[in-house]
């Protein structure tokens, strides 16, 4: 465990002791990224059946046809491809996910794991990218469709957090795509590494190959406060719905500098808003990017109610201007991280990708949750 992770460990353990909340002292909850399930077989009802200092887990496990509604209280989340994933956001409307990280539920992409689907239209601009070490979804929402307010600067969801009972408390994730596996979309392997930044209308869901022993530092849990910038640098572009291939990023928290490899360490919550530019992500390369229509990836979202029809998923990624197409669009990092504009990138979607992505950090200057 980190000291980041220990001093928050303490600092949580001495706020709940003086909360006097029921949990037996001496027991310790069996960390959730240490519960492993076969799927679908072993999949419990709850993953955590434990009432802890931070209660009992919201929802269920055994998600199926009878629990595919949007007030579904799955909280077993896929994410496979770039038509079939799901993001952990609030079951209830108005929502921050600083408030509610222990509850998420599972919003997904197809009617066939027994979640909530994210409403047609949500999904602005996703990016799906494999490399040989992950899988990992980013891109734009609308996030107020998915229970957000439209100015929540969101936060981390992981396997760990300060009790090691994961946000949400007892979320399991699976793929049948991982890197070390191929061709079966029926086999479903448990990801033990995972993280989803949601907020600010922008979302990174990363899945690390479990076969990867370099899972736990590909999908560190412990850079909460910096955002999908650093922990998941990639080129999404609003508008556009594409599958990459990539090379690994840098682990979060791991840079290069002047040939030395650094590791950053993020300042505790207690000393206030991060205000220094945390150093320069490196920007992975990613290769034989494929676009397609968000009508042919997504075709039974539902309308939110209340939203008119025309703003249905139909209508959205069928403008996607200028970006090379299929093959062509080889973009390599420079080191200058998101910021910087690529050769390729001189359209007006780039441009807003860029802004909308650098505006991240700053946003997450100022969150203060658990990771
Ligand atoms: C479907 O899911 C519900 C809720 O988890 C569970 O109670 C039920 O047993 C499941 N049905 C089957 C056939 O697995
Ligand atoms: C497996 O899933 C991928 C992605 O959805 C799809 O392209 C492919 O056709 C599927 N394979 C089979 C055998 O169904
Ligand atoms: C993405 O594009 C949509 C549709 O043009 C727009 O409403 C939204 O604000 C954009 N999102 C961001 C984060 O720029």
């Amino acid at each position: 465990m980190s000291s980041v992770a220990l001093s928050r460990l303490l600092a949580f353990v001495a706020a709940s002791a003086s909360l006097a909340l029921a949990q037996d002292p001496t027991s310790t909850p069996t960390p959730l990224a240490d519960k492993h399930f076969n799927y679908p077989d072993q999949v419990p009802y709850q993953a955590d059946p434990d009432n802890g200092v931070r209660g009992t887990q919201s929802g269920f496990n055994i998600c199926n046809s009878t629990t595919q509604n949007q007030d579904s209280l799955c909280q077993t989340a896929f994410l496979d491809f770039l038509d079939d994933f799901c993001l952990w956001s609030a079951p209830k409307p108005d929502s921050t996910i600083g408030e509610t990280e222990h509850e998420e539920v599972a919003w997904c992409t197809q009617p066939k794991h027994g979640t909530r689907l994210i409403p047609a239209g949500a999904l602005q601009g996703v990016q799906f990218i494999k490399t040989p070490g992950y899988l990992q979804v980013t891109g734009f929402i609308d996030q107020t469709k998915i229970n957000l307010q439209a100015d929540d600067f969101g936060g981390e969801l992981d396997p760990h957090g300060a009790d090691l009972r994961g946000n949400p408390l007892g979320g399991l994730v699976y793929s049948n795509n991982l890197p070390s596996k191929s061709g079966d979309n029926n086999t479903y392997t448990q990801v033990i590494e995972w993280h989803n930044f949601m907020g600010s209308n922008q979302f990174c869901m990363k899945v690390c190959d479990p076969a990867d022993p370099q899972a736990p530092q590909l999908c560190q849990h412990i850079y909460d406060r910096i955002g999908v910038q650093y922990n998941c640098p990639s080129q999404p572009t609003n508008g556009t719905f594409e599958v990459c291939e990539g090379e690994n990023q840098d682990p979060p928290g791991i840079f290069t500098s002047n040939g030395q490899v650094m590791t950053y360490t993020q300042p505790p919550e207690s000393l206030g808003a991060i205000t220094i530019q945390p150093y320069t992500v490196r920007m992975p390369a990613s290769s034989n990017c494929v676009t397609f229509q968000s009508s042919d990836l997504y075709k039974a979202l539902p309308t939110p109610s209340g939203a008119s029809s025309a703003s249905g998923a139909s209508a959205i990624g069928t403008g996607a201007s200028g970006r090379p197409v299929s093959g062509s669009a080889t973009r390599t990092g420079s080191g200058a991280g998101p910021t910087a504009t690529g050769a390729a990138d001189t359209n007006a979607a780039n441009t807003l990708k860029i802004s909308a992505f650098a505006t991240v950090f700053g946003a997450l200057f100022a969150a203060a949750f658990l990771s």
